[in-house]
């Protein structure tokens, strides 16, 4: 899955697969930064707004930032809250707020399943002016890939995807151990004090969840032509029909920095 972009059709399988956080997620950033209704909050990377729906009705106002359009128009479509905000941009951009803000500064940077894509080291840096005393920066996960997780039925989704793509499948999108070292380094170098946890929640998964999942993954140029896309989730299906009920056992890893 490399050259991943979030446009066209793979904005729609992201809205409609990819599953959001569940509140115990909202509730640790709330301790983390002292939440209230009189903060705002910036979701940075915000895709459909999965992280922003469940911060919303925490605090007073969530902008939810993200550089692709289709994943804003998919994400305006799905969420219908009065304190949200939707805004086209990314991490280089965010200092762009300060105008906006005047005096009040941003109670949270929050990053869910985005931090890869951004320079991380200059975001932490460029967030420290523009978060109130006691916010901070979250870097959130949610869980491992599908296809990377270390049970049966995981591997075979391997195999599949590996196959149809011609090439290996190994990037974790900063969810392995390696990746969130060197984001709590960072922050630390930035300045902040860093804390860690984890949230785990068991999911069960259909096959067409998965393949659905899977297409929210590809870059748009990687999909299988629309009539093809059945026989592949057919052959996700036979791969993974040995594996009895499909479950998941995700991993919400939650960083904060507090400034
Ligand atoms: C895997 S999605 C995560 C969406 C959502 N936050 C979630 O937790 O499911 C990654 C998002 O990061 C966005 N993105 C990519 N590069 C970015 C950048 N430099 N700055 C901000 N967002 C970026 C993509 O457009 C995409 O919507």
């Amino acid at each position: 899955m490399t050259e991943p972009a979030f446009g066209g059709e793979v904005s729609e399988y992201y809205q409609r697969f990819r599953r959001g956080y569940p509140p115990t997620v909202a509730d640790a950033l709330a301790t983390a930064f002292g939440l209230t209704r009189d903060d705002v909050v910036l979701d940075l990377g915000c895709g459909t707004g999965q992280l922003t729906r469940v911060l919303a009705p925490r605090v007073g106002a969530v902008l939810g930032m993200d550089p692709e359009p289709a994943m804003l128009d998919q994400a305006r479509k799905a969420t219908s809250l009065p304190n949200v905000s939707w805004l086209l941009g990314a991490d280089p951009d965010i200092g762009a707020l300060t105008p906006a803000l005047g005096p009040r500064r941003l109670a949270a940077v929050t990053v869910a399943q985005a931090l890869h894509w951004m320079d991380h080291a200059k975001l932490f840096t460029a967030a420290r002016p523009l978060l109130r005393p006691g916010g901070g920066v979250a870097v959130v996960t949610n869980g491992e890939p599908l296809w990377l997780q270390d049970t049966a039925w995981s591997a075979a989704l391997r195999e599949v995807v590996s196959s149809y793509l011609g090439t290996p499948v190994h990037r974790t999108c900063g969810t392995d151990d390696a990746s969130q070292t060197r984001y709590a380094d960072a922050l630390a170098a930035a300045g902040y004090a860093v804390d860690a946890q984890v949230v785990t929640y068991d999911a069960s998964l259909t096959v067409e969840e998965i393949a659905g999942g899977v297409f929210s993954a590809m870059n748009p140029s990687q999909l299988p032509a629309p009539e093809e896309r059945p026989a592949f989730t057919e052959r996700v299906r036979a791969a993974l029909s040995p594996y009895g009920p499909l479950r998941e056992q995700v991993r919400v890893r939650i960083l904060t920095g507090t400034r």
